[in-house]
């Protein structure tokens, strides 16, 4: 016994139990949901795209009809990716809930997703899913011009119609647009020139160079604008077109939506599962339920009325008729691959050109 009480070895004894706890705790957390994707603890935290209100009835529900417990975490599409990027190694998020898809491409092109297809996939047209399950679409929303009549009226400018409305003399820093690095709205709107300058990226960005002056500033979210418009600090938001129906909604009855004749572009929102998640059969489970006729009906109890993928969810009348708007032919896939390259050549050579 003696040995024992001798102090180096009483050292070496404090080492070797403090290495086994640390091999016995990292091993309970593979089994508690590991990148290896064994167990999880029964809940599951989301990166939630689209508003604050749907967020947290979506994780709600979700929490009531399953008892798995849910939170979330509201996120313009550009800045998921960058979250989902910094925690690599040790995600913060199970699943990405809402926002364009093209995101969930860009996120994809960086290993930052991982390919499910839930069997609730089956009845949501191919048009809005990727083959691989790597993002199945939620919704669909359309852009458009949220205009405030008021304002506009002051300055004598008509009601943009078309895309070169929009570069009107009269607008000059009376336009609400995001950034679409950190939106995913604006990038549909930066996507939508490059579909209809015939895939000429070069094109598309000479397009926003002469939109800058009318910009009154890029927001961080692609919502932003239809509050500035609301409040008459521009006379035009280009936003997704039910983002304005939901102003509208709040009380401000001078706003206006219009669609631009040239054809606009549109959103899929996107579900999908992190890569390494450390609630996979949670996170699944939230992806079967996002994608049944129930979930898809919550939007328009929150005011949200992008257009359901599940064809036997009830469709608001208050959301777009996707038949009767002109839509350009958005390539998500493409979109998606060219956002890390076309959000920074917009920043150097767009964003950041004085305005006279
Ligand atoms: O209604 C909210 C919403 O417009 C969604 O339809 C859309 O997916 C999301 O916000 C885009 O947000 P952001 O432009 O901030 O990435």
């Amino acid at each position: 016994m003696a040995p024992l009480q001798h102090p180096q070895v009483r050292g070496w004894l404090i080492l070797l139990t403090a290495a086994v706890l640390a091999v016995a705790a990292g091993c309970a957390r593979t089994e508690a949901g590991g990148a290896d994707g064994a167990r999880d603890e029964g809940k599951v935290v989301v990166a939630c795209g689209a508003t604050e209100e749907w967020c947290a009835a979506m994780t709600a529900r979700f929490t009531k009809e399953t008892g798995v417990e849910a939170e979330f975490v509201r996120l313009s599409s550009g800045e998921t990716v960058a979250r989902l990027q910094a925690g690599k190694a040790n995600p913060e998020f199970d699943v990405w809930h809402g926002g364009p898809a093209d995101g969930f491409v860009a996120a994809e092109e960086q290993g930052l997703l991982e390919p499910y297809v839930s069997p609730n996939a089956a009845v949501i047209s191919d048009r809005y899913k990727d083959p691989e399950g790597t993002w199945t679409g939620v919704y669909v929303g359309v852009l458009g011009f949220c205009n405030n009549s008021r304002v506009l009226a002051a300055k004598k400018v008509p009601a943009p119609q078309s895309w070169e409305d929009l570069l009107a003399p009269g607008l000059g820093k009376n336009v609400g647009l995001a950034h679409p690095s950190t939106s995913g709205t604006a990038y549909t709107m930066l996507w939508s020139q490059v579909a209809l300058h015939g895939g000429d990226t070069g094109k598309a960005l000479d397009y926003m160079r002469r939109l800058h002056p009318n910009v009154l500033q890029y927001s961080k979210s692609g919502i932003a604008p239809a509050q500035q418009a609301a409040r008459g600090e521009v006379g035009v938001g280009v936003i997704f077109s039910h983002d304005c129906v939901a102003t509208q909604e709040q009380g401000f009855k001078d706003l206006t939506v219009t669609f631009p004749a040239e054809g606009t572009g549109y959103e899929v929102g996107g579900v999908a599962l992190v890569r390494g998640a450390h609630n996979p059969t949670s996170a699944r489970k939230y992806i079967d339920w996002a994608l049944t006729p129930a979930a898809q009906e919550i939007g328009p109890t929150v005011k949200s009325y992008q257009v359901p993928t599940n064809p036997r969810a009830k469709v608001s009348s208050k959301s777009v008729d996707l038949g009767t708007v002109k839509l350009v032919d958005y390539d998500v896939a493409a979109a998606g691959r060219a956002k890390k390259d076309l959000t920074k050549r917009f920043d150097t050579d767009v964003a950041q050109a004085p305005k006279s």
